[in-house]
Formats: C-alpha cells, structure tokens, sequence
C-alpha cells in the first residue's frame, strides 16, 4: 500500500484528494500541557507478509527502484501478537467493521474527489510497559473500557476511558489496526486507521488529548505518541495512471 502527503498528491494530481483533507502539519495540545505530535512526512509504503525475509528483500527493492527519488525517513516492523491482541494484552479490533461492511466506512465515495481511495492516520505509540503491567486488571479493564479476556464492554463504560474518548456512535466509524513494534526493552503501537473523512479520526485525536473538554483518555497516561501523520491512500486506479511502459530492450 502506498499513500502521499495530501497536499503533495494535490499538487500532482489536482481534486485528486478530499479538497479539506490536510497532512498533520500541527501538534495536537491537549489537557495537562499532553502533546499528539505531527511529524508528516511525504509519502508512506507499507508492505505486509507472512515471511519477514520476503518483506525484507521487497523493502530494499522499492527503496532501490525509488533511489534518487526518495529516501528513507523512518522505517518500522510489525508482528502479530498472540493472535489478535495488541501489546496492552486486550483483543484488537472488536469494534472494527467486518471486512465486507468496511469499504463503507473507509473508501471515499464515486463523484467526489479522491474517489476510491482512502485516508490514513499513521502513528507510533510508545508504552509504559512496565507501569501498565503493574496495574491489576480490573484497572486495566476500567482504562480500555472493556473486558481482559473477551473484549466485552463495560456498562457503563468509565467516561476517561479509551473507548469512551473513541466512541464511534459520537465521532463516526474507522477501520483500524493496532500492530506491535519494537524489542523486549522498548515497544508500543503502530496504529493505522483509515477513514473516508479525515474529521472522524482528527477529532478522536482531540478527544483522546482531552482539547475540547479537558478530559484525557486514560490511556495516554500509559502510551506516548511519538510520531503522526495523515496519508492520502489512492485507489490502484488513480496510482495505475503514473505507471510507464519499461524502455525498449530493458
Ligand atoms: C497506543 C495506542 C492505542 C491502543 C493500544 C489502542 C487499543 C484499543 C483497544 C484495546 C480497543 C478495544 C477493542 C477494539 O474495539 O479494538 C480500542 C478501541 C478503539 N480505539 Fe484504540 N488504541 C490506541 C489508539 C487509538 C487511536 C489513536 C485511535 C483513533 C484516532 C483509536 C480509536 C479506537 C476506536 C474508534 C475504538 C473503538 C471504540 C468503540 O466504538 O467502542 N485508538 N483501542
């Protein structure tokens, strides 16, 4: 998958984008001085495989297709981690669309411009992994909004916690993926979240950093962002259209 700063695709490809959709060119400052940082940069690949030797070598294919035209900014790898959990121990996912539903949610409507494509909000999340472990559960379970062992939700759900300050009946729905990164010393989060409107994940991130009402989503007091930004993911067709014939005899 491949996707571009926004306001980089736009000047490629004029209404080739959501007309507001913008890159994340401004920190986030929330409650208690909390800071969601931007850190866009141009342009995003992300490659995605059973077999680390086959991304591995895919990687370094791209990278030297790309020589001379792009280098690398930031680089990251990703495992799964016990099947569907991410790396706070609770499954991933549960209120993600199915997979048949969630073209609805994330792909930008036919006669608008953009369509068929997609917007990505990208970041790192580092965690306090220790201090999270040490909690016991129920706290766990009071902070994500949800039960441990199956996802269940709490009724009522606390109003600081996560799921509380994502609430997808409030801010619209999102499709997205927690993946773990890192080593055993030093790890969080990759999360990815796509939308069609890039507003629904922008005001998540407000709601999170506590901006509008001073509340914080508990689970910022054990997971820092480190990086952020926003990607436009065209549809294959509108990227197809840049694709040259190799020279004759190459
Ligand atoms: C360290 C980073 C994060 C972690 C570990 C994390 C973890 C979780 C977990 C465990 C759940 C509950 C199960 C589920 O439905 O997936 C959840 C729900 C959710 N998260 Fe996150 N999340 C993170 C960051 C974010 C960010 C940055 C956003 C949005 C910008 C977000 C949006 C959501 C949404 C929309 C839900 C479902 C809420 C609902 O409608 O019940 N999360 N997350």
């Amino acid at each position: 998958m491949s996707g571009f700063r926004p306001e980089l695709w736009r000047d490629v490809v004029p209404d080739g984008a959501p007309r507001d959709l913008a890159g994340f060119n401004r920190d986030i400052r929330g409650a208690e001085g909390y800071v969601i940082p931007g850190t866009q940069h141009d342009a995003v690949l992300w490659l995605s495989g059973s077999a680390y030797d086959v991304i591995f070598d895919e990687s370094r294919q791209a990278m030297a297709t790309l020589a001379g035209l792009a280098s690398v900014a930031e680089e990251t790898s990703s495992w799964p981690y016990r099947h569907d959990r991410d790396l706070t121990g609770f499954i991933d996912g549960t209120e993600n669309p199915s997979l048949l539903d969630a073209a609805k949610v994330l792909v930008i409507p036919e006669g608008t411009p953009g369509a068929g494509g997609t917007i990505l909000l990208l970041q790192k999340w580092v965690h306090a992994a220790t201090r999270w472990e040490s909690l016991e559960v129920v706290a766990q379970e009071r902070i994500i909004g949800r039960r441990k062992e199956d996802s269940s939700e709490l009724d009522p759900k606390p109003p600081e916690s996560h799921g509380a300050r994502t609430d997808q009946d409030v801010f619209g729905h999102i499709f997205r993926r927690n993946m773990p990164y890192g080593t055993v010393t030093n790890h969080g989060t990759i999360f990815v979240g796509f939308s069609a409107e890039q507003g629904r994940l922008s005001r998540m991130l407000e709601s999170m950093a506590g901006t509008v009402d001073g509340v914080r989503d508990a689970l910022t007091r054990y997971t820092t962002p480190l990086t952020g930004a926003y990607y436009f993911i065209p549809s294959i067709e509108a990227i197809g259209r840049f694709l040259t014939e190799p020279a004759a005899g190459a």
